[in-house]
């Protein structure tokens, strides 16, 4: 399917030169909403996933309906303050800023294989962090999955050695 046609780009926004990717426009469409997230669960069945894990907040929207479909758990990373029991964290850079993320000690079980979901690969700050948070808890990253891949950021770069599916390329 051709999903860039479901994609508003913004300009400006949030900040002046950012061409923001809105994929609101895409989950709006319960075909290609369905559509990609079928994709990524095909990827995945041959990869023998026992967790998804995504970051908030878009990592849940293609996460979720993901882990629903393969029949197994998902596990939310958070920003700083957002997990109510005991947490690991990750300092990590942004696109546009600094920030810390979270997952709960409990979240992975050692030897888990995890499956990471993202809507969007930019500099890989957010996908490197979430990739520590699940090996330091022992899981096995058996596949990165995101709708989005803004090549010219290098985001992959972070991610040599793993398993990366992107459907949309700018
Ligand atoms: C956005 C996006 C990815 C990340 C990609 O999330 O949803 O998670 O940035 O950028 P990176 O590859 O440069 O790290 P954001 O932190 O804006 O959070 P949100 O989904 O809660 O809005």
């Amino acid at each position: 399917m051709d999903y860039k046609k479901y994609i508003t780009i913004v300009d400006d926004w949030p900040k002046k030169g950012v061409r923001f990717k809105d994929i609101t426009t895409l989950m709006d469409n319960g075909t290609a909403y369905k559509s990609a997230v079928d994709e990524i669960v095909e990827y995945s069945k041959v990869r023998n996933i026992d967790l998804v894990v995504g970051p908030e907040a878009r990592g849940f929207i293609v996460g979720c309906p993901v882990s629903y479909a393969l029949e197994v758990g998902f596990a939310p990373v958070r920003k700083e303050g957002k997990l109510p029991r005991e947490v690991i964290k990750v300092d990590y850079g942004l696109e546009y800023g600094q920030n810390v993320l979270t997952i709960h000690k409990d979240a992975i079980k050692p030897g888990q294989r995890v499956l990471i979901t993202d809507d969007l690969l930019a500099t890989g700050g957010t996908i490197e962090a979430t990739i520590k948070l699940v090996e330091q808890l022992g899981g096995i990253v058996v596949g990165c999955a995101f709708l989005i891949e803004l090549t010219y950021l290098n985001g992959r770069d972070k991610l040599e050695g793993y398993d990366v599916l992107t459907l949309m390329q700018y």
